[in-house]
């Protein structure tokens, strides 16, 4: 330890004295102001090769011996990453279920690195705990959702819908499942053949192993088959099996799917199972007037799963896990071990989760929620819907382009070709032609779509959760695609696959 300015304060390698400080955070702000300016004219992405990243990186340098100016290092970081990187932001990015981040949410997450409190315990953190409650609050009255549940925010949509499900766990296993464990108990879950992945790594990080998810089939629309459902409820019931939890969808990440929770909520009355929403991308639409009717319904289940990332338009990492009953979520985590000395007069939520110490997730989304409320959002997420539908509008007049389906705001198509001879071997050329125009689109940088499988056919989608998007980026994307697939189609096709003109 040095003191050599003979002040009480510690001299530290790590320590930016105030004056550089300002200067420095003032420069990178400029830098990321000029960004956000010009992002729109930059392509999505530089389509870099890992090998490339890793050149620019100069990945396999060792750990630097000694220290480099703080200037220099910003500088190079935002070099770096302003120059290789997918702009999510971007208004032309429409893949996965990703949102542009909201500028004051940058800011906030500034802030709240700053102040660093330590959310997981009250007294660590008495204002962000505050405003963690009274987040989670407003987005539960965006939902409808009881105002009084509990809930806490946690990375994203996979965290928080495994914080419901091990809540369902602990509620309807019928034991004393935190001290027993799952072993021999015959647990059931269920959710439709469309639902996220998550389900799979809850499943097997709780115990009850993938095994125990009970698959059941959706309609045309991607919606759970209530029918199915009820019959794979008794068959499972009469075996002896315990049924513990519907997992719903509101908003299917492939097609944007709604089930029809006011069907759901009595079937799962009727056999005591735990209703949980996996609300990550599409719940937040509940606010749109016009909204599926089946979305009003949200306030009937046991627990929601919704991600500020996704629809709120934060900057990531921010989901939330919202539970009905605010005391399951501490039936299912609270620990108290004698090395803690927190009160219980105010939140802690180390007792409503499963981290300890915790970010302040929470302030960004409460700044984006301040600086627009609720009228901000309905606003921007009707819009987002609304340029969805013209897309999928848009597309029907495109011959080469195949419109697959429309939901919340994600649009499925297919590039066909016009001369393509029908016929079986034209569907596995038509996935094969579909997955090339797929990755020439992603590394084109002019537009970013995932894709999603309907009915067995691949298909390209585009997602929009982007306050960025205009209809004029909309109206680029079809002959964008028609381009792009006559490009690809061009390069792949065997001659045996071409309609042959006809002769008169
Ligand atoms: C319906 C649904 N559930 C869960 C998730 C997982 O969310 P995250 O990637 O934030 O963990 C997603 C992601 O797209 C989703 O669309």
């Amino acid at each position: 330890m040095h003191e050599s300015d003979g002040s009480a304060r510690r001299s530290s390698p790590l320590e930016i004295a105030p004056g550089e400080f300002r200067a420095l955070g003032h420069q990178l702000v400029d830098r990321i102001a000029e960004f956000l300016e010009r992002l729109p004219q930059r392509p999505v992405t530089p389509g870099e090769s890992p090998a490339r990243i890793r050149e620019a990186l100069v990945a396999d340098r060792p750990l630097p011996q000694a220290g480099a100016p703080p200037g220099e290092l910003l500088s190079r970081a935002a070099d770096l990453l302003f120059a290789h990187s997918l702009f999510n932001g971007h208004p032309r990015f429409w893949g996965y279920v990703t949102s542009s981040a909201a500028p004051i949410g940058v800011l906030g997450d500034l802030l709240a690195s700053a102040v660093n409190p330590n959310v997981g315990a009250w007294p660590l953190s008495p204002m962000a705990s505050e405003i963690e409650a009274q987040t989670v609050r407003w987005i539960a009255e965006l939902l409808g959702y009881p105002a009084d549940c509990g809930g806490l925010f946690v990375s994203g949509g996979n965290m928080a819908n495994l914080v419901c499900f091990l809540a369902a766990r602990r509620a309807r296993a019928g034991h004393d499942v935190r001290t027993r464990g799952v072993e021999g108990a015959r647990l059931r879950i269920y959710c439709s053949t469309e639902t996220h992945t998550w389900i799979q790594k809850a499943a097997d990080i709780s115990g009850l192993g993938t095994d125990a998810i009970r698959w059941i089939a959706a309609d045309r629309e991607g919606r759970i088959e209530t029918r199915a459902l009820r019959e794979q409820l008794e068959r499972d019931r009469n075996a002896g099996e315990r049924p513990i939890l519907l997992v719903a969808n509101a908003g299917t990440v492939g097609t944007g799917a709604v089930d029809p929770l006011p069907e759901l909520a009595p079937i799962c009355s009727e056999y005591g199972i735990w209703l949980h929403v996996d609300g990550a991308y599409g719940a937040l639409a509940a606010v749109v007037p016009d909204a599926p009717a089946a979305l009003r319904a949200l306030s009937l289940a046991d627990s929601v799963a919704v991600d500020p990332h996704k629809w709120l338009y934060a900057p990531l990492e921010a989901g939330c896990a919202l539970v009905r009953d605010a005391g399951k979520l501490r039936d299912a985590f609270s620990y108290h071990p004698p090395y803690y000395h927190f009160g219980d007069e105010a939140t802690n939520y180390f007792d409503l989760g499963p981290q300890n110490s915790r970010g302040f997730r929470a302030l960004k989304v409460w700044l984006a929620l301040e600086q627009v409320g609720r009228e901000g959002y309905v606003r921007m997420i009707s819009e987002d819907v609304r340029l969805s539908r013209e897309l999928y509008a848009t597309i029907a007049n495109f011959p080469e382009l195949e419109a697959m389906t429309q939901s919340l705001s994600i649009a499925t198509f297919r590039f066909v070709p016009a001369d393509l001879e029908p016929g079986e071997a034209a569907e596995a050329y038509l996935e094969q032609l579909n997955r090339e125009l797929l990755t020439r689109l992603q590394n084109s940088g002019e537009a970013y779509l995932s894709n999603a499988v309907i009915g067995g056919k691949f298909a390209l989608r585009a997602c929009i959760v982007n306050f960025r998007t205009s209809a004029t980026d909309i109206r680029a994307l079809p002959p964008l695609v028609v381009r792009m697939g006559r490009e690809a189609d061009a390069a792949l096709r065997p001659e045996s696959l071409r309609l042959r003109a006809s002769t008169p």
